[in-house]
């Protein structure tokens, strides 16, 4: 874990985006938010899953939900484990709680905010069945790939995350970032890849906004689908 100081001044993996909520955002946020939404703030220490989900079950987290699609239809397939879902931009997560809700999920709680002050203080280790990064924001400048939130630092807090045995899965259109992946997931010692290189899709991840951008682009998906030694 970062020094205090260097959580309170690190490099955002993400871009802040002007974007308005549109009515049905605002709607959404009134009427879901108590259910769906988990209230954290940076320093607030660990959060109790068993009593935010009121039961103990597997925990999946998804980092850069976007608007929800893969978050939810994967909380629907999968009832039996819980899925935080993390995500900066309010459109998304409001997009994400309807569609929730159009599925009655009970299983999804999702944090609005930066994810990696969670992922040093929130979360126990060893805590996590699954962690989930989908399209990652792929900063494609050289000097801007510091941002990528793939990289060794991170990548090191997340896999102490995860329970021996839990998976890694991360998914990206942008070749040298898939690259960046397998060189970085490989190289940590604590996770081991479950594919020669890059792992065949799996059937459960749905395509998203970004995978299909990606696809009409005429870009190859890639997935890593890594396990936790
Ligand atoms: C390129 S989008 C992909 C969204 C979605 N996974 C998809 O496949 O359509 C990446 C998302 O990750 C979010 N993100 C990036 N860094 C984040 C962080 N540190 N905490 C929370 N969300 C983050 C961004 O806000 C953005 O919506």
């Amino acid at each position: 874990m970062p020094d205090e100081e260097s959580q309170h001044r690190h490099i955002l993996t993400f871009n802040f985006r002007q974007g308005r909520n549109k009515p049905r955002h605002d709607e959404a946020f009134a009427s879901l938010w108590p259910r769906y939404g988990l209230e954290w703030a940076p320093g607030e220490g660990r959060i109790d899953f068993a009593k935010l989900f009121g039961r103990e079950a597997p925990l999946v987290l998804e980092i850069g939900s976007g608007n929800g699609e893969a978050a939810a239809a994967m909380g629907a397939a999968d009832r039996d484990r819980d899925l935080l879902a993390v995500e900066v931009y309010p459109q998304g997560i409001a997009d994400l709680m309807d569609r929730a809700e159009e599925r009655g999920l009970t299983n999804l709680r999702i944090y609005q905010g930066d994810a990696l002050p969670l992922l040093w203080e929130a979360l126990a280790p060893e805590s996590l069945d699954e962690v989930r990064v989908y399209f990652p924001d792929p900063w494609p400048k050289k000097r801007h790939h510091k941002r990528r939130i793939i990289q060794p630092e991170h990548v090191r807090t997340l896999s102490g995350l995860l329970r021996p045995g839990g998976v890694f899965h991360c998914a990206t259109d942008i070749a040298d970032y898939a690259d960046q992946m397998l060189e970085v997931l490989t190289a940590e010692p604590t996770l081991e890849n479950t594919a020669e290189d890059f792992a065949p899709r799996p059937d459960h991840r749905p395509v998203t906004k970004f995978e299909r951008r990606g696809v009409k682009a005429g870009r190859e998906i890639f997935d890593l689908l890594f396990r936790k030694r």
